[in-house]
């Protein structure tokens, strides 16, 4: 971490759904910033703050004791008037005014879009670091604050395990993942489940409820299923109706919800946001804009923001294999 660089004062915000690790991701920024005598500035809520002019500057000590926790001190927000030209332009206005050069967006798919929309007229410098749950951004294998997710879900399941044994029951258990089945995939198969349902898959309930019953007759007396909030056929509570329907059974659902956002960063997180947070600083001082960090292979890279949306990145096929296999 050598040599000077023209970059003098950047921000950084946290948008869309919050995500564990992305405190520990603000801190590394910050820190990293002084070390290289930049200055940092947090803007709050995400894009509102950008077009309400809430920027803070940020020192070494406004990081202290934050790279455990979840949420983010910057807080987040989904901003729709940042999604037409007037939100934009005003957000340039609050940029040129307070001097930053370098921008620092941290988030998903939508906070993705909203730096590349902001490129086109700022002309400061634009990166971006993955932070959602969903995992569903390409350019990196793993998003900061999936791995806490995967696991906050897991628990749960563990806990659902108990009781559907206990009580001979089958048990829907929906994650998130709006438009992705990474966490449905990972839980399903860390969790032992007999089926999981994700949109990146047909769901056919039919087969679904000829698979259970044929467990059911195997001796299976208690499954658990897997659904991904974004599932094509329904979410949880529509997949147990169809189920209930065609087979007669009881269904239990539990939908984890936002649960699956919040507590402590584990530390497969804690040290992504580490590295990828210095390395967008580094990113940013050569002089790159319009890309996102993140981390491919063990590799660390930038990826065109554009990229991240236009590509897909795929689901693990083999483990999309494993769960009927694992579940005999
Ligand atoms: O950011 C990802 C995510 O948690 C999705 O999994 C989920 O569909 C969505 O955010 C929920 O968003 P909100 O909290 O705005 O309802």
């Amino acid at each position: 971490m050598k040599g000077k660089s023209k970059l003098k004062r950047i921000a950084m915000l946290t948008s869309g759904g919050d995500s564990p690790g992305m405190n520990a991701a603000i801190r590394a920024i910050v820190r990293v910033a002084n070390y290289r005598g930049i200055k940092s500035f947090g803007v709050m809520k995400g894009y509102k703050g950008l077009i309400s002019d809430e920027i803070i500057e940020l020192g070494p000590r406004s990081v202290s004791n934050i790279i455990q926790r979840g949420g983010t001190i910057l807080k987040s927000s989904r901003c729709e008037e940042f999604e037409k030209q007037q939100g934009i332009r005003k957000a340039k206005v609050n940029l040129e005014r307070n001097e930053i050069d370098g921008l620092i967006v941290i988030g998903g798919n939508g906070t993705y879009r909203g730096g590349y929309d902001l490129g086109k007229v700022w002309s400061g410098k634009i990166m971006g670091i993955p932070a959602t749950i969903d995992n569903d951004l390409y350019g990196t294998d793993y998003t900061i604050g999936y791995d806490t997710a995967v696991n906050t879900a897991l628990e749960g399941i563990d806990k659902i395990r108990d009781t559907a044994d206990a009580h001979e029951r089958f048990f829907l258990v929906e994650v998130m993942g709006r438009k992705a089945g990474f966490i449905a995939l990972d839980v399903a198969v860390s969790g032992g489940a007999e089926e999981v349902l994700i949109p990146e898959t047909k769901t056919i309930v039919k087969d679904i409820c000829e698979r259970l019953c044929a467990g059911k007759k195997k001796g299976k007396m208690s499954s658990i299923i897997v659904v991904a909030e974004g599932n094509e056929e329904g979410g949880a509570f529509e997949i147990a109706e169809k189920l209930k329907k065609m087979s007669g059974n009881e269904y239990r659902v539990v939908v984890l919800g936002h649960l699956q956002r919040g507590g402590a960063p584990t530390a497969a997180d804690r040290l992504l946001a580490a590295e990828l947070g210095a390395f967008a600083v580094e990113q940013l001082m050569k002089g790159k804009s319009g890309v996102a960090v993140g981390k491919v292979k063990d590799q660390l890279i930038i990826t065109p923001l554009k990229h991240t949306w236009t590509k897909r990145k795929k689901l693990n096929p083999f483990l999309l294999k494993l769960v009927p296999i694992l579940a005999t």
